[in-house]
């Protein structure tokens, strides 16, 4: 399936306009999340941020986590939206490479400016995946 410039704008367009739900008393740095599902469904997710610092959960993650427990596991696109138009953590790069090295990221600024756009497998290379798991694909399948 083709993303249009248009459907990828208004996915960066409803990750930014989450950003204002977003929990970041500490850091100040509101980030959204939407991803679309290969099925088509869309979700959305927001930093929430905590006393106990590291407790705190990444809005990619938050997105990735709604969409698996509602039963979707396929990733066409996920944005990830903030203030600088910063790229995804480490350990959210390898929350989504549990779900496919081919998902595409869009990475934006809160004027909406799409600043760069990868792949899971560009933005981790060598990725650990579940097939390095011996049956690790098999569990729940
Ligand atoms: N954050 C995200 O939500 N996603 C990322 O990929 C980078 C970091 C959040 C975590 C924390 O609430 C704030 O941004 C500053 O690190």
């Amino acid at each position: 399936m083709t993303l249009t410039q248009q459907e990828k704008q208004s996915l960066v367009d409803l990750a930014n306009a989450q950003r204002k739900r977003a929990y970041a008393p500490y850091s100040n740095y509101p980030v959204g999340s939407s991803l679309r599902t290969k099925t088509g469904q869309i979700f959305t997710g927001v930093n929430v941020e905590n006393a106990a610092y590291p407790q705190t959960m990444c809005a990619e993650r938050v997105a990735i986590f709604k969409a698996v427990s509602e039963g979707e596991r396929e990733f066409e696109v996920i944005t990830v939206v903030t203030d600088n138009g910063g790229s995804p953590c480490g350990g959210c790069r390898q929350v989504m490479a549990e779900f496919g090295l081919d998902t595409i990221v869009l990475m934006a600024d809160g004027t909406g400016r799409i600043v760069k756009e990868m792949t899971v497998r560009e933005l981790l290379p060598e990725a650990f995946t579940p097939e390095h798991l011996e049956n690790g694909r098999d569990v729940n399948r």
